[in-house]
């Protein structure tokens, strides 16, 4: 028997958490056993469990314990036992994970890996089953794992944010407004959109100004209390502040002629109908059918690349250990204490 321990947050209080243990049971037909080795934390994290009621995010690794929910992390697993002839033991994947040591998924084979084809998945987006062999992985840089685990998930919507917004030519707007301007899929998104012909202004939290302007990645950076210039602009909400949003409709009046929803920093879930939600799998999906899931791989991992190469110079990344270190970093995430030039990864 193999022993598991798992990190629970409460649904209703996110601040208190538990670790559970429990004994693995025998792997079934098709079935793999995944030992979590290195996995980020950020913001977005905190997110799924946010709304997690509300989008579904407890339902990717549910748990017995009443009222208590499993945040998923994004990361690297080794298989550590198989039933399947293709997935030998010592294959490393990166994909979507508990906060725990270890996973069992029910496997079906697919191009870059494997999928978790378990029922309780069935109904969720294909892009969080999906899990992906580094050997197959034209994204995958050995040398980056630490990297790779903080940016890959939020690089992917920067990515395709920037695209869509390309391909939509800003709904005619050459002004970009961005809240949590200092935040990785914030500025990730800045980052992709330089160059592109529109000017970058990055709203922010005063004691992360100095931090936002030494990216060079906005034209401008104000705080939330700034005015913004008057002209017509697209607002990205990674904060999701109600607050925010509200004072820069009052501002902008008509010339606000997109307002997009991303993320929701400031953890407060108040949708707004002058609000568009932007959910990458949509996007990812229509690159895929342009480009071909090899085409797609290679442009995404080519950008990613070449912004990790950036960002490590922007960001210092802290390692922690075991379900100690993860409640930590949790705690700290969540609280919003973490200085966005500092970045934490967990080795389980
Ligand atoms: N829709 C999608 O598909 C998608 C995909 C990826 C990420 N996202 C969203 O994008 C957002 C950013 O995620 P990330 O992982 O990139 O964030 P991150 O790098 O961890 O962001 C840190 C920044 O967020 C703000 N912040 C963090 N905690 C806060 C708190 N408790 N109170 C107030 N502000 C807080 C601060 O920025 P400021 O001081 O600059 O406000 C902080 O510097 C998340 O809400 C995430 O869910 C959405």
């Amino acid at each position: 028997m193999i022993s598991r321990w798992t990190v629970v947050v409460d649904r209703d209080d996110l601040t208190r958490t538990e670790v559970l243990h429990d004994e693995l049971p025998v792997l079934s037909d098709c079935e793999l056993l995944l030992r979590v080795d290195l996995t980020g934390l950020t913001a977005n994290n905190v997110t799924y469990a946010v709304v997690g009621d509300r989008i579904g995010y407890w339902q990717f690794f549910p748990t017995d314990a009443k009222n208590r929910g499993i945040v998923p992390l994004w990361g690297f697993a080794d298989v550590v036992a198989s039933t399947v002839d293709a997935i030998p033991e010592g294959t490393r994947v990166y994909g979507y994970l508990p906060m725990a040591s270890h996973l069992v998924v029910r496997a079906r084979l697919t191009h870059g890996g494997f999928a978790d084809a378990s029922d309780h998945r069935a109904e969720l987006p294909a892009v969080y089953n999906s899990y992906l062999v580094t050997t197959r992985d034209p994204a995958y840089e050995a040398e980056r794992e630490d990297l790779q685990v903080l940016y890959r998930p939020l690089f992917l919507t920067s990515y395709l944010l920037a695209d869509k917004l390309a391909e939509d030519d800003f709904h005619g707007a050459r002004t970009v407004v961005v809240s949590s301007a200092s935040s990785k899929t914030a500025f990730g998104t800045a980052h992709c959109l330089r160059g592109k012909g529109v000017r970058l202004v990055g709203l922010t939290s005063p004691r992360n100004v100095e931090f936002t302007k030494s990216l060079g990645l906005y034209d401008t950076v104000l705080t939330y209390d700034d005015a913004v210039d008057l002209e017509p602009s697209v607002y990205l909400d990674f904060s999701g502040s109600a607050a925010v949003r509200e004072t820069l409709h009052a501002r902008l009046g008509e010339q606000l002629v997109k307002d997009v929803s991303i993320g929701l920093t400031h953890q407060t879930s108040s949708p707004d109908p002058r609000s568009e939600f932007f959910f990458a799998p949509e996007q990812l999906r229509k690159r895929v059918a342009d480009w071909g899931a090899d085409g797609f791989a290679h442009r995404t991992g080519d950008a990613l690349k070449a912004f990790t190469t950036e960002a490590a110079g922007w960001v210092a990344v802290t390692r922690h250990s075991g379900p100690d270190g993860l409640t930590d970093v949790w705690q700290s995430v969540l609280t919003g204490k973490t200085d966005p030039a500092h970045a934490d990864v967990i080795t389980f």
